[in-house]
């Protein structure tokens, strides 16, 4: 054969083998993609991440409710919410479950969009930025009422009333349940920097 027709004979096999190799080795696998978490499922159920997106929603967002204005209205609301996020951190497990530390969290995040008073939400959501509720703050009943306490006393500058002595939460706070104190019997342990130990508050 002419080395034309050599030369020509072989381009076509080479494209073949390449065209067979593409189809034997790449055959596309069926994928599904699941829309809520962002993972991939193929053939083999083995699953990838397709970015670091965690699976579980953070509720942040915008302020829901209007202004309320109402000063004394907003005293009652502010003591009634104070004392319910109270009694639920004093009450939280001591030793919560991931499920229970992102209940939680989620809880004070959509607080902080669904909180009656307009204006008070959008100062949580600030409080919300400045002490997160992450990580150690939700890890345990002392942790997450101590971490409240330290937003609590946060507004208490604001509003310039006497900071609150977080050691005394149990006692103050106490919604006749029954429960052993946590916090009462360990004094001037607050575990917060720059919350003085003053008896007082609301
Ligand atoms: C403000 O709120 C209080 C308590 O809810 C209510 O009694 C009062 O009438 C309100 N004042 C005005 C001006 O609406």
């Amino acid at each position: 054969m002419p080395p034309k027709f050599v030369r020509a004979f072989i381009g076509i096999i080479i494209v073949l083998v390449i065209l067979t190799s593409l189809f034997v080795f790449h055959e596309p696998t069926r994928t599904y993609l699941d829309p809520s978490t962002g993972n991939v499922y193929d053939d083999e159920s083995v699953h990838k991440t397709v970015d670091n997106k965690p699976p579980i929603r953070d509720f942040g967002g915008g302020v829901i409710m209007p202004k309320l204005g109402n000063e004394t209205a907003k005293r009652a609301l502010g003591q009634a919410a104070w004392k319910l996020m109270h009694t639920m951190t004093l009450r939280y497990p001591e030793n919560p479950t991931s499920d229970e530390r992102e209940a939680l969290k989620a809880y004070f995040h959509l607080q902080a969009r669904l909180y009656p008073c307009g204006e008070c939400a959008a100062e949580f959501q600030q409080l919300l930025v400045k002490l997160p509720p992450q990580l150690r703050k939700t890890s345990s009943r002392r942790s997450a009422a101590l971490w409240l306490c330290h937003v609590h006393n946060e507004v208490n500058k604001r509003l310039e009333k006497p900071i609150f002595d977080c050691a005394h939460l149990d006692s103050t706070y106490d919604c006749g349940c029954g429960d052993e104190p946590i916090l009462d019997s360990r004094e001037s342990d607050t575990g917060l920097d720059g919350v003085l130990p003053i008896k007082g508050g609301r």
